[in-house]
C-alpha cells in the first residue's frame, strides 16, 4: 500500500527503499504575522524508509528559519509554493486573475484518497479556481509521481504565468551537488556535475521541445555521492516540449527543486469551465549512488513508462548515412540485401522517400511517394524487405512542413505564426501546429494510412527545428497554449496511432537526441540517440544517457570509417562494441563494406543477438573510468548472465584503471566465463569468485597499458553456483 495515512492531513508514501512524507499545514493565525486558514501543502521528510511507527514522529515542523519583515522561509518546503502572500522564492504556481490580481491564496478543501493515490485538493475560492495536487506512487518502485490539475470554476479566465508539476525540498545537508545534462545537436547528454550556488539554476528549454541541450531531469547529492555509494535526490519531468526546472538554493541552507512546463515568457489560459492537468513530475530517493539511482530509473522506465518493455528491440539498419536524400527502390533494395545479410531484423528508410523531397527544401508535408522515384508506390520496395526476413520501417516528420509543399500552399494558416511578422525557417521548414484539431486529424488520417498500407511495422518520427514565431491567431487569447497543447497533439496523435495499429512500434527522434524524455517514452519504444555516430564522441553521450535512460531504448548504430560527422577512424569491432551497449543498428554504407570487415560485422551482430536480452533488460553498471577518454566499461546483469562491454580509446593514460572491477555480483557465488576475448586473462571456462570479480577485478587486455589505441572486448560470465 503506497501511499497511507500517517496522522490528521498527514500522509506518507512509502516504497521499498524511501519514504516520502507531506500534509497540510494550516496557520492558526495566533503567530505573528500569519493569518487563519492560510494553507501550505508541506513536505515533511524524503528520505530513506522510515518504520511505519516512526512515521507520525517524522511528521513535524521543519526546523525554523529566521523570519524577518523581508523574508519568511516557510515555502521552501512546500509541495507548490504559490506567487501569494509572505512568499519571495520561486513559486510553482503563479495565477493573474482578473482585473491584474495575482497573489494567490488558497484554502484546503478535502483529500481524496486512493491507495496509490491521493489528491489534495485546495482551492482560491474568491476567483473559483480549483487547485489539485496529486502524489502517486506504484507498487515495487522508488519514484514518486507527482502533478497539477486546475479547474477553472470562476467566471473569468485566469491566466497563468507558472504551472509547476510541484516542488521538491530536498532534506538539509551541508552542501549540495548537482548532476545532470547539457549538449547540443550531434553533442547530446554530456554529464556535468557541479555545487550548487546559493541561488537559483535554472535548466530550461524554450524550443518547444525537450532540447538537445538540456534534458529535463537533475539529481542532487550532499557532495559525497560516488557511482556506487551515497544519497542521492533526483527529479525528473515527463515531458517533450519546452520546460523549465529551476534548483533553489537558500541563503539560510535549503534547496528545493520546482520543474513544469513552460518556459518563461509564455502563459497558460485557463477559460472559466476548462481543466488542465500538467505532465508528471517524477522524484525518486536512494542511497546507493547514482548507479543505483540510474538502475531505478531504468527499472521505473520499464515497469511504468514504456509501452511494450518486455519486447526486444531487433537489429535495425537505417539508410541515412548510406544515401542521405538520394532515395530509390533499386539502391533501397541493393542495402536490404546486405543488410539482411548482415543479420538485421528491420529495415528503415529514411529521409527522401516523399514528394518531391530530394534536398531538404521542399517536399515535407507531401506524405506520398515521389513519383519520380517510386511510380508505383512502395509496396514492391517493402514487399522485398520483407522477403529478405526483415520487418518494414519509414521515417516521417509529421510535425513539419517546407514552404515549398503542396501541403504548405494549400494550408499556410497551419504553421506556428503571427500575422504581420516573418515566418522564419530552420533547415527550410516551418512547424505545423499541432495545437488544432484538424493538424492532428489530417496527421492521424495519412498516418494511419501509409502505416496499413504498407505493412509497416516501424516509424522513426523525426523533428527537425525548434518553435519560432510561435502564434496562433484564430486562437485569441489562447495562443499561447500551443507551448503546450502541440506535444499533447503530437503525443494524441501516437496515442491513437498505437491504438489502430498495436503491432507498431515507434523511434522518437529530434535531429538526434532532441526529444528524449519520460513523456515520449510513453508512447514510443526507443530513442534516436544522436546524429553523431562517431564511437568515441559517442561514449559520453551514452554514458550521459545512461543516467536516467535505459539501454533499451537507446538507438546506436554502426557506421563507416571515417566517420562522417567527425572524420575519424575507428575500427569496427571497437565500433559495434560501443552501439552493442544499446539497442543495436546499422547506419553505414554495407555495400561499400569489404568482404572482411562484412564478416567480421555479421559475427558481431550475431553475436549482439545473443546478448541483447541482457543488455536491454539487464541492470546497468558504469564502471572504470571516463567513457571516450579512458578505460571504461558498461556491464549488464540480469538474472545470472552478465555481460561486460570494456573500451580503452586510448593507451597513454597511466592513470587510467588496469583491472576492470565488476559490480552488482553475488559476492558468495561463482561465476564461469562463457565469451570472452580476453585470452589468458580470463578464459572460457575459467571461474571465478563473485567478491573476486568485484574486489579485485579482472585483468583485461583491453585496459593494459601501451596497447594500440580502439581496443575493446565483450566478455559475458554466467552465475554457476551460488552459496
Ligand atoms: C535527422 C535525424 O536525426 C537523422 O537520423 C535523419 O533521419 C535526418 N533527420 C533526415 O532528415
Amino acid at each position: 500500500m503506497p501511499i497511507i495515512p500517517v496522522a490528521e492531513r498527514t500522509w506518507a508514501a512509502v516504497t521499498p527503499a524511501s519514504t516520502y512524507l507531506f500534509g497540510v499545514e494550516t496557520d492558526t493565525g495566533t503567530a505573528p504575522d500569519t493569518d487563519a486558514g492560510d494553507v501550505r501543502l508541506v513536505q515533511w521528510y524524503w528520505g530513506p524508509r522510515l518504520p511505519e511507527a516512526a512515521l507520525a514522529e517524522a511528521a513535524l515542523p521543519p526546523t525554523p528559519r529566521q523570519r524577518s519583515g523581508f523574508h519568511d522561509p516557510r515555502d521552501i518546503h512546500e509541495l507548490l509554493p504559490v506567487d501569494g502572500g509572505r512568499r519571495w522564492g520561486v513559486p510553482s504556481l503563479q495565477a493573474f486573475y482578473e482585473g491584474g490580481v495575482r497573489s494567490v491564496e488558497l484554502s484546503f478543501a478535502e483529500a481524496v484518497a486512493g491507495t496509490d493515490e491521493i489528491e489534495l485538493v485546495l482551492r482560491d475560492e474568491t476567483y473559483g479556481l480549483r487547485v489539485g495536487v496529486h502524489v502517486r506512487c506504484a507498487d515495487g518502485t522508488d519514484v514518486v509521481e507527482r502533478w497539477v490539475t486546475v479547474a477553472n470554476e470562476g467566471a473569468a479566465p485566469v491566466r497563468f504565468g507558472r504551472l509547476d508539476s510541484g516542488s521538491w525540498a530536498v532534506p538539509e545537508r551541508s552542501a549540495y551537488r548537482c548532476t545532470g545534462v547539457y549538449g547540443a545537436w550531434a553533442y547530446e547528454t554530456q554529464l556535468q556535475r557541479a555545487e550548487l550556488p546559493v541561488g537559483e539554476t535554472t535548466f530550461t528549454s524554450r524550443t518547444g521541445t525537450t532540447s538537445h541541450r538540456a534534458n529535463p531531469w537533475i539529481m542532487v547529492d550532499a557532495g559525497d555521492a560516488t557511482e556506487e555509494s551515497g544519497e542521492v535526490w533526483a527529479v525528473a519531468l515527463a515531458w517533450s516540449g519546452s520546460w523549465r526546472l529551476t534548483a533553489q538554493h537558500r541563503p539560510e541552507g535549503d534547496l528545493a527543486v520546482t520543474c513544469g512546463f513552460g518556459h518563461d515568457g509564455p502563459s497558460v489560459h485557463l477559460a472559466p469551465g476548462e481543466r488542465l492537468r500538467t505532465p508528471s513530475a517524477l522524484g525518486l530517493y536512494g542511497d546507493g549512488g547514482y548507479g543505483a539511482a540510474s538502475r531505478a530509473w531504468h527499472a521505473y522506465t520499464r515497469g511504468h513508462v514504456l509501452p511494450a518493455p518486455r519486447e526486444e528491440r531487433p537489429v535495425l539498419y537505417n539508410s541515412w548515412e548510406a544515401t542521405g536524400f538520394d532515395v530509390s527502390e533499386s539502391g533501397q533494395l541493393e542495402l536490404a540485401a546486405r543488410a539482411a545479410e548482415v543479420g538485421a531484423e528491420l529495415f528503415v528508410v529514411d529521409d527522401g522517400w516523399f514528394g518531391t523531397r530530394d534536398r531538404d527544401s521542399r517536399g515535407l508535408g507531401d506524405w506520398w511517394p515521389n513519383p519520380g522515384r517510386f511510380p508505383d508506390g512502395l509496396t514492391r520496395l517493402f514487399d522485398g524487405v520483407r522477403a529478405l526476413g526483415m520487418a518494414a520501417g519509414l521515417w516521417v516528420e509529421p510535425e513539419m512542413v517546407n514552404p515549398d509543399s503542396d501541403l504548405y500552399r494549400d494550408r499556410p494558416d497551419w504553421v506556428l505564426h503571427h500575422p504581420g511578422r516573418r515566418r522564419d525557417t530552420m533547415r527550410n521548414q516551418l512547424v505545423l501546429n499541432f495545437a488544432r484539431t484538424d493538424v492532428r486529424e489530417w496527421a492521424i488520417g495519412w498516418l494511419d494510412a501509409l502505416v496499413g498500407e504498407y505493412h509497416l511495422a516501424y516509424l522513426k518520427w523525426d523533428m527537425n527545428r525548434s518553435f519560432s514565431q510561435a502564434g496562433w491567431p484564430e486562437a485569441g487569447e489562447r495562443a499561447d497554449m500551443l507551448w503546450s497543447e502541440h506535444t499533447d497533439g503530437v503525443y494524441a496523435v501516437m496515442d491513437e496511432l498505437r491504438r489502430r495499429r498495436p503491432g507498431l512500434r515507434i523511434e522518437s527522434c529530434s535531429g538526434g537526441g532532441g526529444r528524449v524524455d519520460l513523456g515520449v517514452l510513453r508512447r514510443t519504444d526507443q530513442v534516436w540517440t544522436s546524429d553523431n555516430t562517431d564511437a568515441r564522441d559517442r561514449q559520453a553521450i551514452q554514458h550521459g544517457f545512461s543516467y536516467l535512460y535505459p539501454a533499451g531504448t537507446m538507438s546506436a548504430w554502426v557506421t563507416d570509417s571515417p566517420n562522417p560527422h567527425t572524420r575519424r577512424r575507428v575500427p569496427l569491432r571497437y565500433r559495434f562494441h560501443v552501439a552493442m551497449a544499446g539497442v543495436l543498428g546499422l547506419g553505414g554504407n554495407l555495400t561499400a563494406w569489404s568482404a572482411e570487415e562484412f564478416d567480421e560485422a555479421a559475427g558481431l551482430v550475431e553475436a549482439y543477438k545473443a546478448i541483447r536480452p541482457v543488455v536491454q533488460h539487464g541492470r546497468l553498471h558504469r564502471l572504470g573510468g571516463t567513457p571516450g577518454l579512458t578505460a571504461s566499461a558498461v556491464q549488464y546483469v540480469l538474472d545470472d548472465r552478465v555481460v561486460v562491454l570494456a573500451y580503452n580509446p586510448f593507451s597513454p593514460d597511466r592513470r587510467a584503471p588496469r583491472r576492470l572491477r565488476l559490480a552488482g555480483l553475488d559476492p558468495e557465488a561463482v561465476y564461469e566465463v562463457v565469451t570472452s576475448e580476453a585470452g589468458a586473462t580470463a578464459p572460457v571456462g575459467s571461474r571465478r569468485h563473485g567478491r573476486t570479480l568485484t574486489a579485485l577485478g579482472l585483468i583485461l587486455p583491453s585496459f593494459l597499458p601501451n596497447g594500440p589505441d580502439y581496443r575493446s572486448e565483450l566478455l559475458e560470465l554466467r552465475r554457476v553456483r551460488t552459496p
